[in-house]
């Protein structure tokens, strides 16, 4: 089993870490804050990702799992190095790989012997080369293999992803780069999970347009939604029966506020750069994207629209804030573009999330806070559901409508049943079930 050194303890990395650790390598996390580090040394996990922090408690007490703030000396006492730090979105659109480049120039200035020098941010076509060429700049030894291995792991669902996940994918240029990888990733390869050897930029583009299909097909479900609602269709018949269709699957038929989080948006937006760049039109990917943040302020009109068009003096509460349920991640979230649309507009508003809400006062001030949905909605004008938590599926609607100052609810999951709707009397807007 391997020694290996995770750059980078976010999402990615810290599931990495427990991921590897227990499949039995050692593992260390290593990151630049040093109150995260810190807390995860005292077994603090400092984000929400169900069954995190047992397999970090579990491999940690093996010993096969520690955190560090010293870059310099992992890098030196490890085979392999993993590169998981964050590729935000720059303002052109493109990813900004500036933090995975300072991450290489350090790999590079502590390069002691041999290493494996693996990149699992997600990154443009064409970066491996450059990190490449970057280390053997900074470097006085040339003595390193270079991997791609973009992650898939689904925030919520991460823990599971990364030990069962639907195929493993490393890009390389060498018999030793794939030789050290099954062994980095030994159980699965022995249990037959799918690994597929690429080049290095076949690699990229399989993470770019893994996740910019999977944003094509919710744009794609929220179109039909809202031609549905014009046209007396009912969407959530459409999707099952299209899922039930084995070439299409069911999953990502959703229609709802629009696909956010930390990577749909940052890459269907860094790959449409990357059309723009190479002069290839990707009409396609643009439109996903049109579509996808116009959903968003389709929310907030719908709202206003079931507000009399006038959200002055009104009061909003907003149930969900993080992307998905699951996740107290906020990253481009549709609460995040809806709830400045209503304040702009004049309405105050009351918001909940069973886990978010942390993560949410660090940007957001001037809205109401609540430590339950119930006192989130009291005396509200209109409850809008953001995100599908399992405590919001359970409302009963009997409650709500008591607790509201009139039954009006907008339903962006459509998590509500329209019979139960009409019979409580609810004046009610959904996606794409105008019936
Ligand atoms: N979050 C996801 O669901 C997901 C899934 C697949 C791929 N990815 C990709 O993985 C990458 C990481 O995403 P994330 O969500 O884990 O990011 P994140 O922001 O949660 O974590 C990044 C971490 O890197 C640390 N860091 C930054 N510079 C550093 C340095 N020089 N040395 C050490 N640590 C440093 C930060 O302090 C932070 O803790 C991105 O490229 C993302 O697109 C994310």
């Amino acid at each position: 089993m391997k020694k290996i050194s995770i750059i980078g303890s976010g999402y990615v990395g810290l599931v990495s870490g427990a991921g590897l650790s227990e499949f039995g390598n050692h593992v260390t996390c290593v990151d630049i804050d040093k109150t995260k580090i810190a807390n995860l040394k005292k077994l603090k996990i400092p984000i929400y990702e169900p069954g995190l922090d047992s397999l970090i408690r579990k491999n940690m007490n093996k010993g096969l799992l520690n955190f560090s703030l010293n870059v310099s000396k992992s890098i030196k006492d490890s085979e392999i190095i993993f590169i998981a730090v964050g590729t935000p979105q720059s303002n052109d659109g493109s990813a900004d790989i500036r933090y995975v480049e300072s991450v290489a120039k350090t790999i590079a200035e502590n390069l002691n012997d041999f290493k494996i020098i693996c990149t699992k941010s997600t990154v443009p076509i064409g970066t491996g080369k450059k990190i490449k060429t970057l280390i053997e700049k900074f470097s006085s030894s040339k003595d390193f293999d270079y991997v791609s291995n973009p992650e898939f792991l689904r925030e919520g669902a991460a823990i599971d992803d990364f030990l069962h996940p639907d195929r493993i994918i490393v890009g390389c240029e060498s018999d030793n780069a794939v030789n050290e990888m099954k062994e980095v990733y030994r159980p699965l390869y022995l249990n037959e999970t799918p690994i597929l050897f690429t080049n290095i930029e076949t690699a990229e583009m399989i993470k770019y347009a893994s996740n910019t299909f999977l944003a094509t097909k919710i744009s794609f479900i929220n179109e039909i939604a809202n031609l549905c609602e014009k046209v007396g269709a009912d969407v959530h018949h459409v999707s099952k029966a299209m899922g039930l269709d084995g070439r299409i699957s069911p999953k990502f038929l959703h229609p709802g506020p629009g696909y956010g989080g930390s990577c749909f948006p940052k890459d269907s937006r860094a790959l449409a750069h990357l059309g723009k760049e190479n002069d290839i039109q990707l009409k396609l990917i643009n439109a996903v994207i049109e579509t996808n943040d116009n959903q968003k302020i389709k929310i907030f009109e719908k709202t206003k629209s079931l507000c009399d068009k006038n959200l002055e003096k009104k009061t909003i509460s907003i149930l969900g804030l993080s992307f998905k349920p699951e996740t107290d991640d906020i990253r481009e979230s549709p609460a995040k573009t809806i709830i400045p649309l209503l304040v702009e507009n004049g309405a105050s508003v009351n918001v909940y999330d069973p886990v978010a809400m942390e993560n949410f006062k660090k940007e957001f001030l001037n809205i109401n806070y609540f430590n339950s949905w119930r006192d989130c909605v009291l005396n509200t004008d209109i409850c809008v559901i953001l995100t599908e938590w399992n405590e919001f599926r359970g409302i009963d609607l009997k409650e709500l409508k008591k607790l509201l100052k009139q039954p009006c609810l907008v339903d962006a999951r459509n998590i509500f049943s329209i019979d139960k709707l009409k019979a409580e009397n609810f004046s009610f807007e959904n996606i794409g079930r105008n019936l």
